[in-house]
């Protein structure tokens, strides 16, 4: 069983070529949460995995309040978690094994996963280049992370830290969910067709249709409605009029 949670495709993507190869059930966070569904039935043998990006060096929240919530029936026989992120996760893993140890789960297996950045409010998008390798590289990765999670191999942590990773994860992690995630500095421009795209993808139902869209206040900082708009109509501040935007290639 695989729950992900992906603003811009790129953990959809790892968690349907893991589920593809595992032949695993795929469980989207986001609709688990809207279904008020949290209690899941496990068959013999079955192991969970968790793939997610990183916000701040940090698992987005949505996913640590998912797990805080979570229960099985049956035994768990393999736990593993793909940390998506563009360049270095800081202590993720740890953040969320200790969230499963407080839930009674073992982490057995852990991957940092590097894919294109999506964090245009912060920097622009990598060149063409740059994404095409990442994407490369990353289902090659895939293809090997697969093989281990088959062979159930335990004790694996393939992380990548990055420098001074708890200082990052603890000031950065808790700074980041404290004051930026704040829907005040979207907006849209002269562009938006009022589609009603932006309004759907939200993973939380922030965003709604008043002639124009009107950003609520709860928001995860998942960047899908920015990056996706097919109109490039969303900004956020100033900085954004001028950056690309990035979406994985399966949701073009
Ligand atoms: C709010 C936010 C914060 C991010 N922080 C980090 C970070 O700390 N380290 C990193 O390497 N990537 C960071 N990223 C990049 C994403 O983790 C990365 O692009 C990921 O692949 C996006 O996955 P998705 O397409 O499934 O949403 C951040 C992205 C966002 C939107
Ligand atoms: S996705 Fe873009 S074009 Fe469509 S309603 Fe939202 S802002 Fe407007
Ligand atoms: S408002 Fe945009 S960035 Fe915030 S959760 Fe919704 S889609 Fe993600």
């Amino acid at each position: 069983m695989i729950f992900y949670f992906s603003g811009t495709g790129n953990s959809l993507h790892a968690a349907k070529v893991l589920a593809e190869k595992t032949d695993d059930r795929l469980i989207s966070i986001a609709k688990a949460i809207d279904e008020e569904m949290f209690e899941f039935e496990l068959e013999k043998n079955e192991g969970i995995g968790f793939v997610f990006p990183v916000y701040a060096w940090a698992p987005p929240e949505i996913v640590l309040n998912f797990i805080s919530r979570l229960s099985f029936m049956g035994e768990i026989s393999y736990a593993y978690v793909i940390v998506n992120c563009g360049g270095n996760e800081g202590r993720t893993t740890s953040i969320l094994k200790k969230a499963l140890e407080k839930k009674g789960i073992t982490l057995n297996a852990s991957y940092t996963l590097k894919m294109p950045s999506n964090y245009i409010i912060g920097y622009d998008v990598e060149s063409d280049e740059e994404q095409t390798q990442k994407l490369r590289a990353a289902d090659q990765q895939l293809t090997e992370i697969g093989e281990q999670i088959i062979r159930r191999e335990k004790g694996v942590y393939h992380t990548i830290p990055g420098s001074m990773p708890g200082v990052k994860s603890k000031l950065a992690g808790t700074m980041f969910n404290k004051f930026a995630r704040d829907t005040g500095k979207f907006y849209t421009n002269d562009n938006c067709n009022q589609c009603g795209l932006c309004v759907k993808i939200c993973p939380v139902h922030t965003i709604s249709l008043d002639q124009k869209p009107v950003w609520g206040k709860d928001c995860t900082m998942c960047l899908a409605c920015i990056n996706r708009c097919p109109k490039k109509a969303i900004q956020y501040g100033k900085n954004t009029q001028k950056r690309g935007r990035y979406i994985h290639p399966d949701l073009k």
